[in-house]
């Protein structure tokens, strides 16, 4: 297997004692750890605010239907958690869109997204660790369009007169709320599955150094 490509690589000359090798700290760009800054509290600020507004009228089974407790809500009530979600969605999509901006243009996706040689190592491959790394690799990369589509389902219901092409794609407003719904369940295990698998691939350390 390769070097995880965030770790320092060891000089050539100074051959580098098991126990140093292990103090190495893994490195992370300032980018990609400012973008994981931005949207862990955005997104903490657009999911709670989003039940909030949910409360005030439920999509599964009415208003005497399942509500969120208080504790995960933002906003005291419909306008209030309407005013967060707005807001924190500017900070989120902004995010995201700079992001995406400076992965194309500095080609970070070709080396830290996934890749056909991760497919074919988690469809052949020996290596545990190897397959590890590839899981994690293909998570981060598949929960992208994901966060578009939370945005984009979002924005067909915030503006349907304008984006009425947007909400059109959704076949009808029951599917466009159910499928904007439906994201905030995707994203929350996918940073369960993603934290679980930054702990399997480089352990505290990995997870320390993306927000250090
Ligand atoms: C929904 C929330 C999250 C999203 C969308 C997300 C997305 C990403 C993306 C796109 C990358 C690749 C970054 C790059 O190199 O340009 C990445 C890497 C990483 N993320 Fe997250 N992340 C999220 C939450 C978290 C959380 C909560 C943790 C901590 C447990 C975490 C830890 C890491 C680590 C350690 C890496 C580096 C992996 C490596 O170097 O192999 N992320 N994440």
């Amino acid at each position: 297997m390769s070097a995880h490509p965030s770790y320092p690589a060891a000089p050539m000359t100074s051959p580098v004692s098991a126990k140093k090798k292990a103090q190495l700290l893994p490195t992370q760009a300032f980018l990609a750890k400012l973008f994981h800054w931005i949207n862990l509290i955005s997104l903490i600020i657009m999911i709670t605010s989003g039940l909030q507004i949910y409360n005030a009228n439920p999509v599964f089974g009415g208003r005497a239907g399942w509500h969120f407790p208080d504790l995960f809500l933002l906003g005291g009530w419909l306008a209030g958690g309407r005013k967060w979600h707005f807001a924190a969605m500017w900070f989120f999509s902004l995010n995201l869109l700079w992001y995406g901006v400076y992965v194309f243009v500095s080609r970070r996706w070709q080396r830290r997204y996934a890749s056909a040689s991760d497919l074919q190592v988690l469809q052949t491959g020996q290596n545990p660790k190897r397959k590890n790394y590839a899981w994690h690799r293909v998570a981060y990369t598949a929960i992208i369009p994901m966060l578009l589509l939370a945005i984009l389902s979002g924005l067909a219901m915030y503006k349907p007169a304008q984006f009425h092409w947007l909400s059109a794609l959704f076949i009808n407003w029951q599917t466009l709320r159910t499928v904007h719904f439906i994201t905030v369940p995707v994203v929350l295990l996918f940073t369960l599955a993603h934290s679980f698998l930054a702990l399997k691939v480089g352990n505290f350390r990995l997870v320390k150094s993306m927000f250090t």
